[in-house]
């Protein structure tokens, strides 16, 4: 059967078609221009296609597409200039191919939001369910820990200046 949905894919909605079986992670990239989420496993095992919908985590290879009419969807290729655990992963060199990194910014946007500062062992709990094939876990972590501590000085930041 086929229904018509509305997906909010980083702040533009898009109306699509989709048939009961079809994957967001196909509508994402084939119909909403959202091409940063990844294939990997197909199977609930990578984290590779990793988008928030609502603000949580989803498994976009798993997740049909037919249950987000109304979601706000965000994807990595939606995060602003300037974001910065997207600038953490530069900085702190967390990639090699690259091909993981849209899921594990992701997967550190939903953590950072729930936690503000989290610890070595919350990160690496709440990143688990990601695999990156190029081994570049420890800088991965250290980019979690440093986007953290940017926006507490950003934090920090404003409440002086409300102080002022
Ligand atoms: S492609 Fe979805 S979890 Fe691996
Ligand atoms: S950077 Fe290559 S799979 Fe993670």
């Amino acid at each position: 059967m086929s229904a018509t949905v509305e997906l909010i894919v980083n702040g533009v909605a898009h109306r699509v078609v989709v048939e009961d079986e079809d994957l967001l992670l196909d509508v994402l990239r084939t119909r909403a221009d959202a091409t940063s989420v990844r294939e990997g496993c197909g199977v609930g095992a990578c984290g590779a296609c990793t988008v928030l919908a609502d603000g949580r985590s989803v498994s976009s290879c798993l997740a049909l597409a037919a249950r987000y009419d109304g979601a706000r969807i965000t994807t990595a290729d939606g995060l602003p200039d300037g974001d910065e655990v997207v600038d953490a992963f530069v900085a702190n060199r967390a990639m090699q191919c690259g091909y993981c990194i849209p899921g594990f910014v992701l997967m550190s946007h939903e953590l950072l939001a729930e936690n503000p500062s989290p610890s070595r062992e919350e990160i690496t709990d709440h990143l688990e369910g990601n695999i990156c094939r190029c081994g570049t876990y420890s800088e991965i972590v250290a980019a979690v820990e440093s986007a953290a501590e940017r926006r507490a000085e950003a934090r920090d930041g404003d409440l002086m200046g409300e102080s002022a």
